[in-house]
């Protein structure tokens, strides 16, 4: 794990723009594609609309990126609180990534057969001439973006949610205690195979559940962030005034 503490928002928005950058540059120079899974919430929302913005966005080589969420909400695609919706908004309809690359959870289906569908998808995604993908051996996202909630939930992995502990499943549906309740989630151990787990956390708010997940005893169970290992922390002094140095 690491942790970078930066002095305001838009300090850890920019660093978060150019690990974006150089993830993508990393994965597409290795194996000719990067795999990204993006965060839902307000916090991402800068990262994206920064990446869309000339001297940013035109340093990927967006027709070998393939877009993945890490969650959705179960609405339609057009919806405000959509994932999906957020992300075309300020980003995917600024920069041309193949509409073909572009993965969306389809979140106006059933959330049980919105997850199934989307793990297929994945284990299409991660199938290689090596054979069929296997979390333990290379099958996994280049990045994946993560936020925290204030009750410590990353991901739409809500403590007490059976996804806390799911070994097997990578996609499941779960239930938020805040509306919209129905969401599709990636699990840790999707989440926790990816190359780079990047948490973008910020604001006073949080500052005592990031003390707790980061400095407290481990119990994923109420804090599910703690679910996610070796993960790189940006964050505002704001949000990390708690932490002992
Ligand atoms: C979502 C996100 C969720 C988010 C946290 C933090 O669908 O809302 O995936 O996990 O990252 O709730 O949200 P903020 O960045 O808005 O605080």
């Amino acid at each position: 794990m690491s942790v970078e503490i930066f002095p305001d928002p838009r300090a850890v928005t920019t660093a978060a723009v150019e690990a974006v950058v150089e993830s993508a540059a990393r994965a597409i120079d290795a194996a000719g594609r990067f795999l990204v899974a993006l965060s839902g919430g307000s916090t991402p929302r800068a990262v994206f609309q920064q990446l869309a913005a000339p001297g940013y966005g035109d340093r990927i080589e967006w027709e070998a990126v393939h877009v993945f969420w890490g969650d959705e909400r179960c609405v339609p695609p057009s919806d405000p609180s959509s994932n999906f919706a957020m992300a075309t908004e300020t980003l995917l309809n600024h920069v041309e990534a193949r509409p073909g690359h572009v993965h969306r959870i389809r979140g106006e289906d059933d959330p049980e057969s919105a997850a199934g569908a989307y793990e297929r998808l994945l284990r299409r995604a991660f199938t290689t001439p090596e054979g069929p993908p296997r979390l333990d051996a290379g099958s996994r996202f280049d990045l994946i973006l993560l936020g925290m909630g204030e009750d410590g939930h990353t991901a739409s992995v809500f403590p007490g949610s059976p996804a806390v502990r799911e070994t097997q499943r990578w996609v499941m549906p779960t239930e938020s205690p805040l509306p919209p309740r129905r969401r599709v989630t990636l699990t840790p151990p999707l989440i926790n195979a990816a190359a780079e787990k990047l948490f973008l956390v910020t604001g006073e708010a949080k500052s005592a559940v990031l003390a707790r997940v980061l400095q407290g005893p481990t119990d994923p169970d109420i804090l599910p962030a703690q679910a996610i290992q070796d993960a790189r922390w940006l964050l505002d002094a704001d949000v990390a005034s708690r932490l002992e140095s």
